[in-house]
């Protein structure tokens, strides 16, 4: 059986008190701490990168879980290793030429690696990265356009997570983009175990309940 794993997505939180806005969601009951790195050119947004990394790492020994939204993923393993990532998810669409590779790179520098997809990218082409002799540990499927917090959750998506619980059944699953209480059911319902959430959990006025909920939602 797959383990629920709620990850509030640190984008949506106060950056100028990244350490403090991470301790409180850790107390509110975080299982992970979801970290956006984009480059401004994967996506069209800039946010952190490793030196943010590495700094958070001395305030905290959470699970750091990586989501790198650039354009060469293997340019960042080693500066996020040595900065203190724990999960390393790249983009599928990023890696066409070098996944293997970067599979391997990510494991050995002692980081767990996932990989994920857009919304528009079909499910079959992170098959073989599952299904390799060095497989990645965890799907993320995105449910809205990556680049930015606080959009719509795309329901449509959802087919993509049904099709991988049925082939995996204990693969993680991570969905990422407009979860919160009015969307978590649809998503767990489906498969999915790791829940990212930012601007619902962030804008709660009560986010322990936002993040209790949708645990309970994953494990029923
Ligand atoms: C979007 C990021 C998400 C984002 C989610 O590209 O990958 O992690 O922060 O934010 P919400 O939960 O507000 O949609
Ligand atoms: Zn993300």
């Amino acid at each position: 059986m797959v383990k629920p794993k709620i990850a509030p997505s640190m984008l949506s939180s106060d950056f100028a008190n990244l350490a403090s806005e991470a301790e409180r969601m850790l107390r509110y009951g975080a299982d992970w701490l979801h970290m956006d790195i984009m480059d401004g050119h994967f996506v069209p947004n800039l946010t952190i990168g490793a030196p943010v990394i590495e700094s958070l790492r001395k305030h905290t020994s959470a699970y750091l879980d990586c989501h790198l939204m650039v354009t060469n993923p293997l340019d960042y393993v080693e500066p996020m290793a040595k900065a203190g990532a724990s999960g390393f998810t790249f983009h599928v669409e990023a890696s066409q030429d070098n996944w293997k590779e970067l599979i391997k790179s990510i494991k050995s520098k002692g980081m767990r690696p996932g990989v994920a997809l857009k919304p528009k990218t079909p499910i079959e082409q992170v098959y073989p990265l599952v299904e390799y002799e060095t497989p990645v540990e965890m799907v993320l499927v995105m449910t809205v356009e990556p680049g930015f917090g606080g959009q719509k959750f795309m329901p449509e998506t959802m087919e993509k997570v049904r099709e991988l619980r049925k082939k995996f059944p204990n693969l993680d699953i991570e969905v990422d983009g407009g979860l919160g209480p009015s969307t978590i059911d649809m998503a767990a319902s489906a498969g999915a175990n790791c829940i990212v959430a930012g601007s619902s959990v962030f804008g709660a006025p009560e986010p322990a309940e936002v993040i209790s909920l949708m645990r309970n939602s994953v494990v029923q």
